[in-house]
This record gives structure tokens, C-alpha cells and sequence, in this order.
């Protein structure tokens, strides 16, 4: 494990165990950090290279990745150029560690899944696939434009019973997706904002499918 604090993040790099496989980028939620993911990254790859950054956006001592107004309100301003902010330190990440640009591979939770599903669609082609747990759509009020995500995987786990981040929105970025192309396994379960198992085991069977 490396630590390197000059690519503009916080942030820990695990090399891969096996190279050729792919490189997940771990997204934390609010108030988590760079550490929080690491093990469900091992467990969706196991031996994939790992890069986890820490979000910058300091909300009353929580980590985050964007502002926002209040719970599930965002400033969408905000999450657009901190999306900017992120894959110009996943771009040098890649240089620096001499990560496939192609097996790049998004895994966000909650706040963390809402810049990654922000990335998606405001930066086509920085990740081939992603991994969303508790994701929103990021942009809220706002359509996304009508990039062309085709040959982009996402999954996405999502509680029907979610009140931080209601199924709506959920299927509301799934749609968005959809409609731009990419191919979207939406995997609704029974419970709240959470990783339940059986929705991290089908996130690694399809993930194994995404590296095959
Ligand atoms: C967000 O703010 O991104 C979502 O409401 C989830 C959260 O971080 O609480």
C-alpha cells in the first residue's frame, strides 16, 4: 500500500495482487474516509488494484464530495466541479500509478455513488463501469446532456425502503443512464441506505462479468 498526498486528494493506492485485472476507485460516503472502502473493494475484486481517495468537502467535520443544502438537497454547481475536481486526480492518478485507463471502475456509496453517477454522466469515458450503492440522481432538477454512455456497465443497489435517498431517485438515474446508453443493472432490495450481502454478492458476479 502506497500513500500519496500530492495528486490533489487524499488518498490510498493497493497495487493489484495480479496485474491485468481492474481497478476499482472507491468513493466513501458522508463522514467516512479513504479507509472506509477498502474492504469492500477487496471483497468485489478481490487482488484488483484499489485507489481511495478522501472527499474534500468538509461538512461540520464529515467528509463529503460535494455540497449540499440540506439532506437530499444538492448544490448542483457544486457537484459539477467537484466532478471536474475528481477526474483530474483520477486521470493523474493513472499516470502516476500506471493504472488501464479502460479498466477504470467506479464503487461509491451514498454521497460517494452520487459523484460517481455525476461523473458518469458529465465525463464519458473515464469509467468503463461503475458500481453504485445508495446512488441519487446527481444533478437533480437539471437533465443531464445527452452524452453517449454506450458500452458503460453500471450496477446499482437500491432500498426500497431508502429515506435518505428514496427509490425514485434511484430509478430516476437508472433511467437517465439508460437513456444515454449505458447498460444498467438496476438491483432493488427490500431494505434502507445500506450494502446488504446478497446485493454485494450479485455486485461481485456482475463486476467478474465486467473484468472478464
Ligand atoms: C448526499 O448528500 O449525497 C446524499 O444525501 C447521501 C448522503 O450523503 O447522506
Amino acid at each position: 500500500m502506497s500513500t500519496v498526498a500530492d495528486l490533489g486528494f487524499e488518498h490510498v493506492f493497493h497495487p493489484a495482487a495480479t496485474p491485468g485485472g481492474p481497478t476499482l476507485v472507491l468513493l466513501h460516503g458522508t463522514g467516512a474516509d479513504e479507509h472506509d472502502l477498502i474492504g469492500l473493494g477487496q471483497l468485489l475484486a478481490p487482488g484488483a488494484a484499489l485507489l481511495s481517495p478522501r472527499g474534500k468537502v468538509n461538512e461540520h467535520g464529515a467528509n463529503r464530495w460535494f455540497r449540499r443544502l440540506r439532506e437530499g438537497v444538492f448544490d448542483v454547481d457544486d457537484v459539477i466541479d467537484r466532478s471536474g475536481e475528481l477526474v483530474e486526480f483520477v486521470e493523474a492518478a493513472t499516470v502516476a500509478y500506471g493504472i488501464d485507463p479502460a479498466g477504470r471502475v467506479a464503487v461509491g456509496f451514498s454521497n460517494g455513488a452520487n459523484i460517481a453517477a455525476a461523473t458518469l454522466l458529465l465525463h464519458p469515458g473515464v469509467f468503463g463501469a461503475a458500481a453504485l450503492f445508495a446512488a441519487a440522481a446527481p444533478l437533480q432538477d437539471r437533465e443531464p446532456r445527452q452524452v453517449d454512455l454506450s458500452g458503460t456497465r453500471v450496477f446499482m443497489g437500491a432500498g426500497v425502503a431508502d429515506p435518505i435517498t428514496t427509490i425514485d431517485q434511484a430509478r430516476l438515474l437508472a433511467e437517465q443512464l439508460r437513456q444515454r446508453s449505458a447498460d444498467v443493472r438496476l438491483r432493488e432490495h427490500p431494505g434502507g441506505h445500506a450494502l446488504p450481502a446478497a446485493v454485494l454478492d450479485e455486485a461481485r458476479q456482475w463486476l467478474g462479468e465486467t473484468a472478464a
